[in-house]
């Protein structure tokens, strides 16, 4: 079977849309790498944009059970396992273009990797990513079970974590970006944690979901405080004041509110076209 068709061989526009979307940021990378558009650092330059579009596939990948539950639409199900072979493909990119930044010195590397704990944490999110990766086959989730399958990739909101966390040691006080993906998270695992608790048939209900999109923000500008007070001794009321004014721009709690409200806005609409669907008859 092709990545661009559906388990009955056929092809699934879908599939392919998404399986061409994945190669698009590293075609761009190399393409602009090649052109000599990443100087002065192209290698650094390079990590990074791997790096961050292996963390935004990630984060696609954590988002396709609520999202397909609040937009009604399970098919993207079936997208969910190449998005998440894709988080790792974009994982060997980034390490190997790390190792040839160094000359391919790969002693150096390792020392590195043993040395520097933003890279230690990176590493061990990726060898997660790896066993994840080599599991993510029909034939392996036969072999293992579809319980023990499923309690290996629960792994996976462990690997998301360590690798917000590589991404901000590493941003150092540039935190605009990983403090939005460490808020994105928090609305994933949150929606996960509240179907546990307050679930109908494994599924959230759409109240649910806009009071989660109402907490996550702010848990995003309370933790995104908490940093900067602990980091730099900043008055953590002066940072979550900032989250009232647009002066300095877009701050990453506003982000992650207007991100929830977007999907539970879109839940909402979905709820109702059924009911529309069915009242359309009576005035035709
Ligand atoms: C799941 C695993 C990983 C993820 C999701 C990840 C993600 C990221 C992200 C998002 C960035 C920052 C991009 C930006 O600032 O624009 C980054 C930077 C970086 N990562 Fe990773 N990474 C992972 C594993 C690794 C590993 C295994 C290594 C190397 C051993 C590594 C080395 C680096 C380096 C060197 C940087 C740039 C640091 C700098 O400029 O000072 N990462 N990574």
């Amino acid at each position: 079977m092709y990545p661009w068709q559906d388990y009955s061989g056929r092809l699934s526009p879908l599939k392919l849309a998404v399986f061409v979307a994945l190669f698009l940021p590293a075609l761009w990378t190399a393409f602009a790498f090649g052109m000599g558009w990443l100087q002065p650092r192209p290698f650094t330059e390079a990590i990074h944009q791997v790096g961050l579009w292996m963390l935004r596939f990630l984060c696609i990948a954590l988002a396709i059970t609520p999202l397909r539950q609040i937009v009604q639409w399970p098919r993207l199900i079936l997208v969910r396992r190449m998005i998440g072979v894709a988080a790792f493909a974009y994982g060997l990119a980034h390490i190997t273009l790390y190792v040839a930044d160094l000359k391919f010195d790969v002693a150096k590397a390792a020392s590195e990797i043993a040395l520097r704990i933003y890279l230690t944490i990176g590493f061990a999110a990726l060898l997660g990513l790896a066993a994840l990766a080599a599991t993510s086959t029909d034939a392996m989730v036969r072999r293992l079970g579809a319980r023990r399958w499923q309690r290996l990739h629960r792994l996976v909101y462990a690997i998301a974590l360590l690798a917000i966390v590589h991404y901000c040691m590493q941003s150092k006080l540039n935190l605009w970006e990983p403090t939005i993906m460490a808020g994105i998270y928090a609305w994933l695992i949150g929606y996960r944690l509240l179907v546990q608790l307050v679930g109908v048939r494994g599924k959230l209900p759409l109240a649910w979901v806009g009071a989660l999109s109402l907490a996550a923000p702010v848990l995003t500008a309370l933790g995104e405080a908490v940093y900067f007070w602990l980091a730099l001794g900043v008055d953590p009321v002066r940072v979550l004041s900032a989250n009232w004014s647009l002066v300095v721009g877009w701050r990453p709690a506003a982000i992650v509110l207007g991100l929830g409200l977007a999907v539970t806005a879109i839940g909402a609409g979905r709820a109702l076209v059924p009911v529309i669907g069915k009242r359309l008859p009576r005035f035709a």
